[in-house]
């Protein structure tokens, strides 16, 4: 691919985890409304939960989650509270709607002590009816790990732990400030496994400063041998405009979107031939894993979380910044953690901001996840679900296509597809689809 190319579409794009994207989440709506649109939710409505703890005992520098590095237990056991606060206002107004996912993220919800740990549990049982075969997924950093917590995690019923790796070279780590060694990640890796957890999912990054071919190539190597069920190879987002630690960065040594580039597909051509299923834009799983079988099916979606194969209808946030989806739109709690817990001690919903969602909204979010998801969509599906939004969105098809000089996209009025040359380059395709993008907005990463 030559590199005139990739520098023309290296231009900054959003994720497309949501549609429209955080950003254009506003203060009108707030908790009234997600009261109003939790009491209006279909009855039997299935649930999936995502629990934020925004806590970690190391700051990385890469880092662009929302989370603070904390050195004593005590502002992780007041949040609790709150949490459990918020579990039982949120639960009590879902009734028996049953849950069928929930994912525990951050930060590192490791941190969280063994006791802590069968309370949470507790606390969610109590709070929210729980579906026989659901799935519970944890992130977990390997620095956190010991046998109380493992034994813990697994009585909570965890059946997919997902390992922030990121790079195994030492130069690497050092200069993003994540020391991790491979025998500690593999011994974390074994823990889970031998307690049952029957997922596992790596998270590696590429694009990091001092990252070269060589180090991204070793690290797969080491993942590789680890046999994961799921890889995610994510792009690094450096965002220092929003991220003020990732100042700390030595920028000089970022790659550049040519280097990046090479780095994604290597990274991507050694999982393929390790027997790996290419999924949307940066996951890998083996054939046999659930996500490469909603790749197959068409029942793989995309929310906060990255792709997913969980379709639940309302997906509930809890904890400080987390971001919920209904069917009417989208809500997210507000991210200060001192607020947060005010607010959810008090009983209240903790809803700052969000977005309601009008028709023409929700069939650009349904077309821009499919072409993340299968890279394309079907005109007569489009119509089927939105007669009404159809006819303008299959005209900027046409005239994507029609202006398609690099060849990117395939359209001949019944499948628009992305080609495989254009793959790497799906978000700035989608993209064409949303209407809210300002061409010249520099808030998001870049594209490659
Ligand atoms: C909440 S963290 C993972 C859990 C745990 N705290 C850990 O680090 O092991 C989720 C993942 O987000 C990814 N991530 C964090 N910052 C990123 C950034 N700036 N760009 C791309 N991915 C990032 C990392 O791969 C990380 O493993
Ligand atoms: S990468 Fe994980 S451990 Fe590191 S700061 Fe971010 S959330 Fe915390």
């Amino acid at each position: 691919m030559d590199r005139d190319l990739i520098e023309r579409h290296s231009a900054p794009v959003p994720r497309y985890t949501s549609y429209p994207t955080a950003p254009h989440f506003h203060a009108g709506v707030d908790a009234q409304t997600y009261a109003t649109w939790l009491s209006e939710s279909p009855a039997d409505a299935s649930l999936s939960l995502y629990l934020h703890i925004p806590f970690c005992d190391r700051l990385c520098w890469f880092c662009a989650c929302h989370t603070k590095q904390v050195l004593r237990y005590d502002p992780i056991s007041a949040y609790l509270e709150a949490l459990h606060a918020e579990i039982a206002t949120v639960g009590a107004l879902l009734g028996g709607r049953k849950v069928k996912a929930v994912h525990l993220g951050g930060g590192s919800p490791t941190m969280l002590r063994a006791d802590d740990v069968d309370r949470l549990a507790a606390a969610l049982r109590q709070g929210f009816a729980f579906a026989g075969d659901c799935e519970i997924s944890l992130e977990v950093d390997p620095n956190d790990i010991s046998e109380d917590k493992l034994d813990a995690w697994a009585r909570f019923g965890v059946t997919r732990a997902s390992f922030g790796v990121q790079d195994f070279d030492e130069t690497v780590q050092r200069v993003i400030n994540r020391l991790q060694s491979f025998v500690d990640t593999a011994e974390a890796v074994a823990g889970f496994r031998a307690r049952g957890v029957g997922s596992v999912n790596l998270d590696v990054l590429y694009g990091l400063t001092h990252q070269t071919i060589e180090t991204l190539a070793a690290t797969v190597e080491q993942v590789i041998s680890l046999r994961p069920d799921r890889v995610a190879l994510f792009g690094y987002a450096h965002v220092p405009w929003m991220k003020k630690h990732q100042r700390l960065i030595d920028e000089t040594q970022l790659p550049d979107g040519y280097a990046r580039f090479a780095q994604a597909r290597l990274g991507a051509s050694m999982l393929e031939e390790a027997g790996y299923v290419a999924v949307g834009l940066d996951h890998f799983a083996l054939p046999e894993d659930s996500m490469a079988q909603a790749l197959a099916d068409g029942s793989l979606h995309r929310n906060f979380q990255g792709y997913t194969t969980d379709g639940a209808e309302m997906l509930i946030g809890l904890g400080a910044s987390s971001i919920g989806r209904l069917p009417q739109g989208y809500v997210q709690n507000v991210a200060a953690t001192a607020e947060y817990s005010r607010v959810a001690l008090a009983g209240k919903l903790s809803v700052a901001r969000g977005y309601a969602l009008d028709d023409s909204d929700r069939a650009a979010a349904w077309l821009i996840e499919q072409i993340m998801c299968g890279f394309g969509f079907s005109a007569a599906e489009l119509r089927r679900r939105f007669p009404g939004q159809a006819s303008h969105l299959l005209a900027q098809a046409t005239g994507i296509a029609q202006n398609d000089l690099d060849r990117f996209v395939g359209w001949d009025g019944d499948d628009f597809r992305v080609t495989q040359r254009g793959r790497p380059f799906v978000r700035a395709v989608a993209s064409r689809f949303d209407a809210f993008l300002k061409r010249d907005d520099q808030r998001h990463s870049i594209a490659v």
